[in-house]
């Protein structure tokens, strides 16, 4: 049931749904691993410290997507909030810090934020804080991995909710993938629900590389946190010094790729297993699709949305969709 509004909450509930199986991770990076190309889900980017990584990357001028993605609400936000409705449950997916939906609660006026994050840790703390700041409002943290089925617990709450899921983090789905992802994300919403999305959008190549390549080797730090998180997780003796950075604008699949590039020939071990990779052979670890405004209302339209308005900024570099 939800508490009345006048309720001074002063911490958060926090409910844990996956559980960190310490033999489907360690079988998940293995077979990633072994795969050809070589590859490690995108997820694992997130613990505690690639978290504050990702917060450090979105403070770098080169990083469009954040500040273009906050002008496009600093614009539009009362318009959105007209549309989908104030008072709702807000349900944040993947919400790092929490900042952009907190920054949104003038307007939405939600009487519950759900927040949901694979970096348990970092998303505790981040709660926690802003349950300080926002005594008035439900806050419900939900440690989960999304990557596979999307479920909210029960202390989500019931009815029509506001799913909210900026930043373009649906672009690190294959295409098929997202479609999916929408299509639960639809579900999720409840009748007379909706979901707002950030989505990045086509655009120079340049721009597009220097954005997830930037000279303070920001987002090096972050990808190279993964060979941390293979040797803490796996038990590998992945050695950080091997390893470089490379981001590049694939054209034919539309999207940003990140890689850790071997330096030299050399063989990752770990208990059960090894990779030998040659000089320059790359494990594969992020995807960031980029779409057009056109092909992303197919895909949310093909994902069961009827009603896909959308707003962009001056220089159609990102876009946020309001669905339902
Ligand atoms: C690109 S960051 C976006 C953070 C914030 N929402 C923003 O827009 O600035 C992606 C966020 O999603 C979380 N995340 C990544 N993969 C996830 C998964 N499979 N399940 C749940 N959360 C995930 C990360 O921990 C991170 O906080």
């Amino acid at each position: 049931m939800l508490l009345a509004h006048t309720a001074v909450m002063t911490e958060p509930l926090f409910v844990q749904l996956h559980h960190q199986d310490g033999a489907a991770l360690r079988d998940e990076l293995a077979r990633g691993l072994l795969g050809n190309p070589a590859s490690v889900p995108p997820k694992f980017l997130y613990d505690a410290l690639g978290s504050r990584l990702f917060d450090a990357i979105t403070e770098l001028p080169e990083y469009y997507p954040t500040r273009t993605e906050r002008t496009i609400f600093d614009a539009h936000a009362v318009e959105m909030a007209a549309i989908a409705g104030r008072g709702r449950t807000l349900v944040d997916l993947g919400a790092g810090n929490c900042e952009k939906a907190a920054r949104l609660f003038g307007v939405l006026e939600p009487l519950r934020y759900v927040a949901v994050d694979i970096s348990v840790e970092y998303l505790r703390h981040a709660l926690s804080s802003l349950q300080r700041r926002h005594p008035g409002i439900e806050m419900v943290g939900v440690g989960a991995d999304f990557s596979s089925t999307l479920t909210l617990p029960p202390e989500a709450g019931g009815g029509e909710r506001l799913l909210f899921y900026p930043g373009s983090s649906i672009g690190n789905f294959t295409p098929g993938e997202a479609l999916r992802f929408l299509r639960q994300a639809r579900a999720a919403s409840g009748a007379g629900g909706a979901l707002l999305i950030g989505v990045d959008l086509v655009k120079p190549t340049a721009v597009l590389e220097l954005a997830y390549d930037d000279p303070l080797k920001v987002t090096a730090a972050f990808n190279l946190n993964l060979l941390r998180r293979l040797n803490a997780l796996l038990g590998c003796d992945a050695r950080i010094d091997d390893f470089e950075h490379v981001a590049l604008f694939n054209e034919c699949g539309s999207r940003i790729e990140m890689h850790l590039q071997a330096r030299r020939a050399l063989t990752l071990r770990w208990p059960g297993g090894e990779r030998a990779l040659a000089a320059g052979e790359r494990i594969h670890t992020e995807n960031s699709y980029k779409y057009t405004v056109d092909g992303f209302e197919r895909l949310l339209r093909d994902a069961g949305f009827a009603h896909t308005p959308h707003w962009t900024d001056a220089h159609q570099w990102f876009a946020v969709f309001l669905a339902f």
